[in-house]
């Protein structure tokens, strides 16, 4: 039996707009968090706290922060990929820390200059830090399929790197789907080894839709009891140090489905596709999800 409820952590903010070459205003960052607050989400990734060299895109991410108009039911958290960007994160009242590293060595030093075993004690000080604070904290995994330097990756190699992550006290953890390579059956022998060592309420699954297979996957993950998801307005996204990372799963296409399938999210699919609409608007871009072509000609 699938679940009843799911949650939707909207992540396009972060995840979507850093996938983005030309600069898009503060304001603009700022309106959009504003609209996806009024559509019934209750979490949006709003940005990262990472190098602004790394990430141009997102070194607005204290302004925005600072002057996004609040709802208290809401989380609002963002990327943090050291001390330095958690005294950033911390100055403008965060709600919630992402922490962030890859199941894979190739990706892990792509994307955040370290081996595995070198991230580990920086992240610890991070959740360390966010903890005292009074915050929770979220972990990523990414290439928890396969990674675009090294190949497939184990189901242990993720067993393994997710132990270390919950012993540092992370509250939740975001499976990765960098690159959007997986498939049901690769999904569900992973989901099958960590539901062997992690209860499934503490895991949220992170498709990107690269080769069209993220509902697909989301259908997996909800049969072995899965009830948190991560998408992206309008099917925003990518990793901008894994090539041929594409946007996330969109949040309305994954809207769609589970309504239509009497799963409840409590969002509203019209204020969402609206919302894509702005999204298009403010990137000069028309998007990608089906819902959002819809929307576009009614
Ligand atoms: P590094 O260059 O190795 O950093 O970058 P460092 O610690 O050697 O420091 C070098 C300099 O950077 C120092 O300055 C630091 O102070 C400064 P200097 O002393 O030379 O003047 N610095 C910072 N400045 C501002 N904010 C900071 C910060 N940290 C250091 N936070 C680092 C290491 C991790 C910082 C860098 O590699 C980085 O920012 N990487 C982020 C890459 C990124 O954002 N990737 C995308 C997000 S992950 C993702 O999309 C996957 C996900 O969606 C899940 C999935 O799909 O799988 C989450
Ligand atoms: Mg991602």
């Amino acid at each position: 039996q699938l679940p009843k409820q799911v949650q939707i952590k909207e992540v396009g903010p972060r995840d979507g707009l850093q996938n983005e070459t030309t600069f898009i205003p503060t304001e603009e960052k700022i309106q959009l968090v504003n609209r996806l607050s009024e559509s019934g989400l209750n979490y949006i990734e709003v940005t990262s706290f990472v190098h602004p060299k790394w990430i141009p895109q997102l070194a607005d991410a204290v302004e925005v922060l600072k002057e996004i108009k609040r709802n208290s039911a809401i989380t609002y958290a963002a990327l943090v990929p050291n001390s330095k960007g958690l005294a950033r994160a911390l100055d403008v009242g965060v709600d919630e820390v992402s922490i962030f590293m890859s199941a894979s060595e190739g990706h892990n030093k792509s994307n955040i200059n370290k081996s595995i075993d070198e991230t580990f004690p920086i992240l610890k000080e991070v959740v360390d830090g966010a903890l005292a604070a009074g915050k929770t904290v979220r972990g990523y995994i990414s290439t928890v399929i396969a990674c675009p330097y090294d190949g497939y990756t184990k189901p242990e190699q993720v067993v393994n790197v997710a132990e270390k992550l919950f012993d540092m006290g992370i509250s939740e953890l975001s499976l990765g789907d960098t690159t959007g390579v997986g498939v049901p059956t690769q999904v569900d022998a992973l989901l099958h080894e960590m539901l062997r060592h992690f209860k499934g309420e503490k895991l949220a699954m992170h498709f990107h839709d690269t080769r069209g297979t993220a509902i697909a996957n989301v259908m997996t993950s909800l049969a072995h009891g899965i009830t948190k998801f991560d998408s992206a307005i309008g099917g925003l996204g990518g990793c901008p140090y894994a090539k041929g990372a594409s946007g996330n799963v969109a949040t309305e296409d994954l809207l769609y489905f589970l309504h239509e399938m009497g799963i409840e999210t409590g969002v509203s699919l019209e204020k969402i596709q609206q919302t894509a609409l702005y999204v298009e608007g403010i990137i000069g871009k028309t998007l990608s999800s089906k819902l959002v072509a819809i929307a576009r000609e009614e």
